[in-house]
């Protein structure tokens, strides 16, 4: 019998400060109606200034997963953290959560795979138990958006979406039959890059965003500097979003890839016992239920209170489901996740 992994602790952290649509209203020029009706959302959570990073909420969601799978701090032995908001540009936020829970000096590995870079943390662990390298180990998705949004009406249709929180589980392998991942499908195509991107600062020098031709980047100077105060004064150190373009590729690959993780497994649709798609758009969650027919009961969904968490929309939509009992041993469950790169990516589960 080969090993597979098992998620042997889940746990998940928002911060206290709720964020309503109306409370946005008070900065931009938006709505509850508007808001609601495009994405689903109605509240989100904002991480305090000062007190919580994107590590700390991380820490948190952690600290639940580790007790909840039965060990210590001290017994894990590989990191994997996914972030698109880290506390640092570098170092990246394992080795802070490393030290802030007093690890052994054990690897820590950071993901950079936005809205898919939990399946893909998941994927990258998976691999390390099955290979037999690594007993316990720590996958995090955590972010901490709101201090990198642009909450005048100018960044309204990227502010109202995005949410901050962390979700956390500790892998571990099993021999038990029909337990654990499955299986697991990575994908990528950097032809759509720019469409959901945040360029600044980086080393880019206008390079892409010119081949690119983005109409906002029409002054070659701003990118031409790693930072520079031509880009804090136009406006081009806050994420990038084309919005109908992502929903167009989203719809189509969300079904794909959750279809090609049941074919892996010679599995059908009817046999999901919950889907647990990224927390992107609930219109997008809605679309890719009904292209796969899937019944209310078979989705979960928790956008509406958190917004989209990005690398942590997943552990903490799974987390919820667990606590409410959604998610039994034996049931199979299959997240999904769609985002910038454009990457997407799936893993089917057996819980
Ligand atoms: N409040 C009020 N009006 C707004 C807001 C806002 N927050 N944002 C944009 N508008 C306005 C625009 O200015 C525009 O006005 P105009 O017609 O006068 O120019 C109008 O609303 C329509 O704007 P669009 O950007 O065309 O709005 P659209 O209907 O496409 O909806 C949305 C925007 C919700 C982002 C949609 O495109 C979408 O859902 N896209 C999917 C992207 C997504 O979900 N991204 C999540 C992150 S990526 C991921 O996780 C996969």
């Amino acid at each position: 019998m080969s090993i597979r992994s098992r998620i042997a602790g889940i746990g998940m952290y928002v911060p206290q400060n709720i964020f309503t649509n109306n409370d946005l209203a008070r900065y931009m020029d938006t709505s509850d109606e508007w808001i609601t009706e495009r994405t689903g959302i109605k509240e989100r959570r904002y991480a305090d200034r000062t007190g919580e990073t994107t590590t700390t909420m991380g820490v948190e969601a952690a600290k639940i997963a580790i007790e909840r799978a039965g060990i210590t701090a001290q017994d894990i032995d590989f990191i994997v953290f996914a972030t698109l908001s880290p506390d640092y540009y570098f170092p990246g936020c394992g080795v802070l959560l490393q030290r802030a829970m007093q690890m052994k000096e054990v690897g820590a590995l950071d993901v950079r795979n936005q809205c898919s870079g939990f399946v893909y943390a998941l994927s990258v662990a998976d691999q390390f138990i099955k290979s037999g390298m690594y007993k316990n180990v720590l996958v995090v998705g955590a972010e901490k958006h709101s201090f990198g949004l642009d909450f005048s009406t100018r960044g309204r249709n990227v502010a109202v979406i995005f949410g901050d929180g962390a979700g956390a589980v500790v892998l571990q392998p099993t021999e038990k039959e029909n337990q654990g991942i499955l299986s697991t499908h990575l994908h990528s195509d950097g032809a759509s890059a720019e469409i959901l991107a945040m360029y600044n600062p980086g080393t880019h020098a206008n390079h892409w965003v010119k081949e690119a031709k983005l109409a906002d980047f029409d002054d070659a100077e701003i990118g031409e500097m790693f930072f520079s105060h031509a880009m804090i004064d136009k406006a081009q150190t806050y994420p990038f979003m084309d919005g109908k373009s992502v929903f167009k590729v989203a719809v189509e690959k969300f079904p794909e890839v959750i279809k090609e993780s049941l074919d892996a497994n010679n599995l059908q649709t009817t046999d999901i016992n919950l889907l647990i798609p990224h927390q992107a758009n609930l219109r997008i969650s809605q679309f890719v239920q009904k292209k796969l027919q899937l019944r209310d009961d078979q989705v979960f969904n928790n956008i509406q209170k958190y917004g989209n968490t990005t690398a942590a929309s997943i552990p903490i939509a799974l987390c919820e489901a667990w606590e409410q009992g959604r998610v039994k041993e034996g049931d199979l469950v299959c997240l999904a996740a769609f985002g910038s790169g454009f990457t997407w990516a799936s893993a089917l589960l057996r819980w």
